[in-house]
């Protein structure tokens, strides 16, 4: 796949999720063999006041290229400004979102409510095409709700003022993350735009990602949910997608490694007491499956320092 001039590797992405995909995830997503990965969403607004956190949600480490900054807005100037910021940060790629359903965002005019309003989703994208001289890309719904199915024509304007690939996401703001994922309108979008187009939604195994690819004909995948606590799956997708090679989940020890280098980067970014704060939902989710996991899991909730989860990950081993 191709996003722009931007080669990318692998058929499957890691989608942007707020709160997630910060630095040391996403690390750890590459290591794994994601094509690419994208930031957690930055407001352009706060960009525009300087605000510290904002910026931070933009570094990018040095082996994670290629790697997305997302954005979020509805003013173009400020969207344009926001690009440039993100291409000094060091992104190969920015993306638009225009999907976000989260009421504070959605009642700014921002996020998935864009889709409501197409002149302006083209006149953003045009603002931040013409800011930036790399790829951009465009995350979007398929629509605002079950009234407003407006996929295939934002994803048209999107093409025209110069979006270089589009990322749907099955769903509609008003559905949220419940329901399934619609393939047909990823599909009705393939067929109605000539850029490269992401599925994205429910893909979480081989025959999710199978199903995906032939049914709507996209040229890549953006994997999210699938990867809280379960980042091998790029591994597990690239082997039979790129050679046919169906592998196994890793064993729990390499299981609990992987774990622990992502909790070891969480705290040396953010520092230990933040970092363990930030990270117990991890641990949570990598402890899913595991023998006794409902107590672990539970234990995960009160990890304070390394220490402690050096000597969770002995208990849970010691227990399989
Ligand atoms: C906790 C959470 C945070 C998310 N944050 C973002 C975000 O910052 N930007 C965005 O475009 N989508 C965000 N999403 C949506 C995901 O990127 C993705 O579109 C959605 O979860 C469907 O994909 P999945 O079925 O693979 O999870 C978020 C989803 C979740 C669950």
């Amino acid at each position: 796949m191709k996003i722009g001039n931007v080669e990318i590797n692998s058929l499957f992405a890691l989608a942007p999720l707020a709160g997630v995909t910060d630095m040391a995830f996403r690390r750890v997503c590459k290591s794994f063999g994601a094509g690419y990965c994208e930031s957690e969403m930055v407001s352009a607004k706060a960009l525009s006041f300087n605000d510290k956190k904002s910026f931070e949600l933009m570094r990018i480490a040095s082996d994670e290229h290629p790697c997305a900054v997302q954005i979020f807005g509805d003013e173009p100037e400020l969207m344009a400004n926001a690009a440039k910021l993100a291409v000094k940060s060091g992104a190969d790629i920015v993306d638009i979102n225009m999907g976000c359903p989260a009421p504070k965002i959605v009642n700014n005019g921002s996020g998935c409510a864009l889709m409501k309003n197409p002149e302006l989703c083209g006149r953003i994208v045009f603002s931040v095409k013409s800011a930036v001289n790399i790829p951009v890309t465009v995350k979007i719904r398929k629509g605002f709700d079950d009234e407003n199915i407006t996929a295939v024509e934002i994803a048209r304007i999107c093409e025209k003022n110069g979006a270089d690939t589009v990322i749907v996401h099955g769903r509609t703001r008003q559905q949220y993350y419940s329901g399934h994922c619609d393939l047909e309108i990823i599909k009705a979008v393939k067929e109605n735009v000539r850029i490269p187009v992401i599925g994205n939604g429910d893909v979480r195994d081989i025959k999710s990602a199978e199903k995906m690819l032939e049914f709507t004909g996209c040229d890549g995948i953006m994997i999210a949910r699938a990867a809280l606590g379960n980042p091998w799956i790029f591994r597990i997708l690239n082997e039979y997608f790129d050679k046919g090679i169906i592998i196994n989940q890793p064993a729990p020890k390499e299981k609990m490694e992987a774990m622990a280098k992502h909790i070891e980067l969480v705290c040396k970014y953010k520092g230990e007491k933040l970092g363990m704060l930030q990270s117990r939902k991890q641990i949570s989710w990598y402890l899913k499956g595991f023998k006794k996991a409902a107590g672990f899991r539970n234990e995960a909730g009160y990890v304070s320092t390394l220490s402690d989860m050096y000597a969770l990950i002995e208990r849970v081993l010691n227990s399989q």
